[in-house]
Order: C-alpha cells, then structure tokens, then sequence
C-alpha cells in the first residue's frame, strides 16, 4: 500500500523544474541555487535555502553567516542524494555597527565545488515603547499606577523585556525598581505607593530598554495639585495586575 506513490514534496518539486521554460536540453550537470532574502530584520526568523540538483557524488553543504565582525555557521551537512532542497532558518542580533551581512554557501565534494556569497541588507527593528500613568498628577499617599506598551514597527504588541525600570524621584534618587520586567501580551502594569510625605515635584518612570537607550515619562506629585479623579487609559483594560518586584 502506497509503495508506488512519490513523496509528494519532492516529486512536485522536480515537476517544477521540468516544467521550467527553456530548460530544453536535459541537463544532468549538478545544479545549484541558493534563496536569501534581499532585506533581513533583526531578530526576526529569516531563512536561506539552498537547491541542489543532479549532484554526482556526495558533498558537504555549509553556509556562514557574515555580519558584525563574526561569522556564525548556519549549516555544515553532509549531503549524499542526487537532489536537495534544504531551508536553514537563522536571525540576526542587533547591531549598531553594521547594516550589511554576507551569506556564504559553499558546496564541496571531491570534484565539485561551488561558492555563492551574497549580500544582505540588515534593517534594525526598533520597537515602539510607551509608558503612561494613570493620572498626571499625584497627590502623597496615593498609589501611582502605570503601564509599559511595547509594540513592534508593524505595531503588533511586542513581549519585549527591560533589564530595568525604576522611579526618579525630583531630586534624581531611584526610588523604586523592578527587574527583568517582561510584558505580558504587549503590556504589563506596575505601581508603587507614595509616602505620605514625599518630595513634590516630578518624577519620572524610567524604562531601561535592551539595547541601553532610555524611555522617560513624568507625573507630578503636588500636595494641592489638581488631581484627575478619573484614570486617563480609559475603561477596558484595567485589571490591577500589579507585579511588584523589588
Ligand atoms: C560530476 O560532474 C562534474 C560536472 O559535470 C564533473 O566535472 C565531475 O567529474 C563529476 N564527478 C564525478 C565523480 O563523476
Ligand atoms: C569570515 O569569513 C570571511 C570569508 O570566509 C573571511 O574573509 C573573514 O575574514 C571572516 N571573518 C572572521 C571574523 O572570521
């Protein structure tokens, strides 16, 4: 039963290939092609793949990745069919030093040998970070409540994590921190309560993000202040998940 049937991916796959316009003379020489995309993002899931036909003997596969000064291998395989088609995925850290890679594929054998070096364009994703706080104003005594949005450049909610977030007082004392903060969906929440005598003044909520650039947001304690009775994120959301952490 189904002994006669072609594995079906392949046996597509070659059809392609006979099917291709012009390819008219029935060529058995190895035949090699290699994919890569033109732009890669940043630790984002990227893939190169690599086609190989009609090989006449076994060779060893391998591909580099050349970026930042370093080059990491993506694969080094020992292919032994006549016919070959191998995706390797792979991402790219960021990096403020370069915005160019090179892919390296190299096909050896005892006889055979072909190199393909490609150059690839490295856009760096930068994610949109938001802090809000509930109110603008606080009075002592109350809890101040805030929230981290992290979204991606296709504004998709982003479970990105910060080292450190910490509260700055008016005279720049930390006086509150939380580490390894992730997100949750995209967002998380976190307070802390003021003192019943705190400095006055405005603070600032302070988000340490990966790649060591810094999200400030301020809110005002005042004693007298006009206080927003009301929170400002609108209904919905606000489950007072609170994540104290330090
Ligand atoms: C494989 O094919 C290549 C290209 O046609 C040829 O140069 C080589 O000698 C062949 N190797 C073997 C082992 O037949
Ligand atoms: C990476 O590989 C390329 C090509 O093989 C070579 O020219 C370069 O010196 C290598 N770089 C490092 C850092 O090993």
């Amino acid at each position: 039963m189904g002994k006669d049937r072609l594995p079906g991916g392949p046996s597509i796959f070659l059809l392609l290939l006979f099917l291709l316009p012009g390819d008219t003379s029935p060529t058995t020489e190895p035949q090699y092609m290699v994919l890569v995309p033109f732009l890669i993002h940043t630790n984002g899931p990227e893939k190169v793949c690599i086609q190989l036909t009609h090989l006449n003997e076994s060779v060893t596969l391998s591909a580099t990745l050349e970026y930042a000064g370093e080059n990491r291998s993506l694969i080094a395989d020992v292919v032994s069919e006549k016919d070959v088609f191998k995706c390797v995925p792979f991402t790219v850290p960021k990096s403020s030093s370069s915005s160019a890679a090179f892919l390296t594929v190299l096909v050896k054998g005892p006889t055979l040998e072909f190199r393909s070096r490609k150059s690839v364009l490295v856009k760096n994703s930068e994610s949109l970070v938001f802090v809000q706080t509930d109110k603008p104003v606080y009075k002592p005594g109350q809890t101040v409540l805030f929230r981290i949005v992290s979204l991606d450049e296709d504004f998709r909610p982003l479970n990105e994590k910060f080292a450190l977030v910490f509260i700055k007082d008016p005279q720049r004392n930390r006086v509150y921190q939380w580490r390894e903060v992730e997100l949750n969906g995209g967002l998380t929440q976190l307070s802390f309560p003021l003192t019943s005598e705190p400095i006055q003044g405005t603070y600032n909520v302070v988000v340490q993000k990966e790649s060591g650039t810094n999200l400030e947001h301020s809110f005002s304690v005042e004693e007298y202040g006009k206080e927003g009775s009301h929170s400002c994120w609108g209904g919905g959301v606000g489950s007072r998940s609170n994540r104290l952490g330090f």
